[in-house]
């Protein structure tokens, strides 16, 4: 996995990722649940695009109970929670296959009843979200739809150091901070701080950077476009966008 796909920072923060972004799906998980409502997935696999350790595959499962699922994620460390969390449900093991690989590499079926890429698409490049967009212009049916989320910022802007959460596991809790600044014409860097506390006192603490792509539920819309493809909001809170044909 490469530096710009995100490889040195998951190198650094996949446990602190694994252990946090499940609080960062409490609002997630209705809302994607809520977006796939009526999606017929018998006329293909549904994609999971950058899977990190599962949040929205359970969620797939759940809300699509005929679906085969295929799950890509390229970070080994996130992939071994994905496969953990995926070994030990068998209902998930008979219908979810698991890709190493980014999703531009990855070998995707032709067709595609649905796609999901929650809390990923600020990794990919401009020119890597277009041609993630040809794909799906390729694939996906004519029923299909692919669910996204974009979250502020939109632009290369700041963004003030705030709480991502928290988890206490056993005799230590771990929690985390994120702060934007801009980091060119069409990106932010990230740098989320994470800390690991016992008794009080910090037993580690450090601060991993990336760069984040930004855009603009508009220049979604208009990048989408020229694939024939149309964007419709879902739920607001979550930041939630539906491609449809
Ligand atoms: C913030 S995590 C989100 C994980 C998961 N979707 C979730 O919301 O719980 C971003 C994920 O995108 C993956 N990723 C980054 N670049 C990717 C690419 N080019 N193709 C596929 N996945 C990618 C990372 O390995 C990581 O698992």
């Amino acid at each position: 996995m490469s530096e710009s796909t995100g490889g040195y920072f998951y190198d650094r923060t996949a446990e602190y990722v694994a252990l946090l972004l499940p609080g960062a799906w409490a609002g997630l998980r209705p809302a994607l649940a809520a977006a796939l409502v009526g999606l017929d997935a018998t006329a293909g696999p549904v994609v999971d695009v950058g899977a990190g350790s599962g949040e929205g595959v359970v969620v797939l499962a759940d809300a699509l109970p005929v679906a085969e699922i295929i799950a890509v994620e390229p970070h080994a460390a996130l992939r071994t929670a994905l496969l953990t969390r995926i070994s030990g449900d068998s209902a998930l093991t008979e219908r979810v296959t698991v890709l190493a690989d980014d999703v531009l590499s990855a070998q995707l079926p032709d067709r595609i009843s649905g796609l999901i890429a929650m809390n990923v698409i600020g990794h990919l490049t401009p020119g890597e979200r277009r041609a993630l967009w040809a794909v799906l212009g390729v694939k996906l049916t004519p029923g299909g739809r692919a669910v996204l989320n974009l979250y502020p910022p939109y632009q290369p802007e700041a963004v003030p150091d705030a709480p991502m959460g928290e988890a206490v596991i056993g005799r230590r809790r771990y929690s985390g901070s994120a702060a934007a600044e801009p980091g060119g014409c069409d990106s932010v860097t990230w740098h989320m701080t994470y800390r690991v506390e016992e008794d009080g006192d910090v037993v580690t603490e450090f601060t991993a950077s990336d760069r984040w792509y930004v855009l603009t539920p508009a220049e979604l819309t208009a990048e989408l476009a020229e694939h024939g493809l149309r964007v419709s909001a879902g739920d607001a809170a979550a930041g939630v966008q539906i491609i449809t044909r």
